[in-house]
């Protein structure tokens, strides 16, 4: 298959070279010169585990190709993804749909000038549903019926664990009634069969709407067990157990049940927003997931207040630690990070901010003032006040807690992703805060 993908974002990258690792022929396009010029040059311009090699092997294997000129690319293209960003537009919280129409029309084009006897165009990136009907209505101004097809197919993948999520998914949803497209899809993801990975065939509207639904449900799900870790404190019960309990139950499960300081990324907190749009607009208000949106915004800056708490009630003057600014580990990914809502209102106390992270850094000083950044977690705790933990990247587990402890002015630590355990601490002779287990 020859497929082109339009935008190298996140999404539009990582399908791009795994669809390439599958053994299809893959263009990556992209406006930005300089994104191109980084990805022919073997660079990658955003953070995630085994990307950059994964690029570097099917380059060489001639698979996969980087370029800015979109009809030289889709000179015989199979399929044409559309990966492009889809922001919250500014003061409403919808999805805004700029550049993925722009792309559309420039797809548009292209097929209609082309000699491609048949084009699939498939929404990859996050559209409110109705966005394919557009899609389709930009193209048809342009091209004959019957040479293309407009499907929706939404990405369900992680950041930090992406290829492993584009490669063994729980499932491939597929949005398009033709039947042409289905057997192109099919034909893109047929290394997927062999592990039996099941790929559900919708209509376009019920596919876009599956990718925000299963967002709201894990935004719901993290929101719920967050508040049942202030309940576990306020009643003295341990919400790691309570969360096993009903995780073992196979109609909850397990997964994303892990209380912390509240969700962030480029994903939940901009699709629950615009599920929670589309749905007052069509006059079926999703009232819970509004909820979600309101505890977890609130939950973030509850954070704060817990290590002015647990710091004595006044940290004026007091210098802070904090290890992990990410919105989670693996990632330089800040967008709605914990850490974006809990510094700064230390400092609106009066705290000094000492900070590390092992990649989001640099990412950090744009959207943070005033935070001393440190080489390594040591540096920034030597001298400080507290320790407080917002993100929990695996080299935080294994720190030496004795030399925390001689580094620390007062030994306080604040965890708030529950890395440590409460017994230990204990023993180390810390004051030790966490999330939702007596300490
Ligand atoms: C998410 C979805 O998982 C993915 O399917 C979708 O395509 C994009 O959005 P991502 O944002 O990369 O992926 O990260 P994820 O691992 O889902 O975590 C999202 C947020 O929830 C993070 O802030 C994380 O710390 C938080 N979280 C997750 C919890 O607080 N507790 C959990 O149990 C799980």
């Amino acid at each position: 298959m020859r497929v082109v993908m339009v935008g190298t974002g996140y999404v539009g990258l990582v399908s791009g070279v795994c669809f390439a690792d599958f053994g299809h022929e893959v263009i990556c396009v992209d406006k930005d010169p300089k994104k191109i010029e980084t990805l022919n040059q073997g660079g990658i311009p955003i953070y995630e585990p085994g990307l950059e090699s994964l690029v570097a092997k099917n380059v060489r294997a001639k698979r996969l190709s980087f370029t800015t000129n979109l009809s030289e690319a889709m000179k015989g293209a199979d399929a044409v993804f559309i990966g492009v960003g889809t922001p919250s537009r500014r003061g409403d919280g919808h999805a805004d749909l700029t550049y993925v129409y722009a792309a559309a029309e420039e797809i548009a084009h292209n097929i209609a000038s082309g000699d491609s006897e048949f084009t699939v165009v498939i929404t990859k990136s996050t559209v409110p549903v109705g966005t394919g009907d557009e899609v389709e209505a930009i193209i048809a101004k342009h091209v004959q019926p019957g040479r293309y097809a407009v499907a929706s197919n939404p990405e369900f993948l992680r950041e930090g664990a992406a290829i492993n999520d584009f490669k063994r998914p729980d499932r491939v949803v597929v949005g398009t009634e033709n039947e042409r497209a289905k057997s192109v899809m099919r034909a893109l993801y047929r290394p997927l069969f062999i592990n039996e990975t099941p790929i559900l065939f919708t209509s376009r509207r019920t596919s876009e709407l599956i990718k925000y639904a299963g967002n709201a449900f894990l935004a719901t799900k993290i929101t719920f067990i967050n508040e049942m870790a202030d309940l576990c404190e306020a009643v003295g019960a341990n919400v790691q157990e309570v969360a096993r309990g009903i995780g073992l139950d196979k109609r909850i499960g397990p997964k994303f049940l892990h209380a912390g300081p509240g969700y962030g990324g480029s994903c939940f907190p901009k699709d629950t927003l615009a599920l929670t749009q589309t749905a007052s607009e069509a006059g079926a208000p999703v009232t819970i997931v509004q909820a979600v949106i309101d505890a977890n915004d609130k939950r973030k800056s509850n954070m704060a207040d817990k290590v002015i708490k647990s710091m004595g009630g006044d940290v004026s003057g007091k210098t802070i630690a904090v290890l992990g600014l990410a919105f989670k580990p693996n990632t330089d990914d800040m967008r709605d990070a914990p850490s974006l809502t809990i510094i700064p209102k230390l400092q609106n106390a009066g705290a000094t901010i000492r900070a590390y992270d092992p990649e989001a850094m640099k990412e950090a000083n744009h959207l943070l003032s005033d935070v001393a950044y440190t080489d390594g977690p040591y540096e920034a705790i030597n001298g400080a006040d507290a320790l407080v933990i917002i993100t929990e990247w695996d080299e935080f587990r294994a720190l030496n807690l004795h030399r925390i402890k001689t580094l620390l002015k007062t030994p306080i630590i604040v965890d708030l992703r529950n890395i440590y355990r409460p017994e230990t601490m204990k023993m180390q002779g810390f004051t030790y805060a966490n999330i939702g287990r007596p300490v």
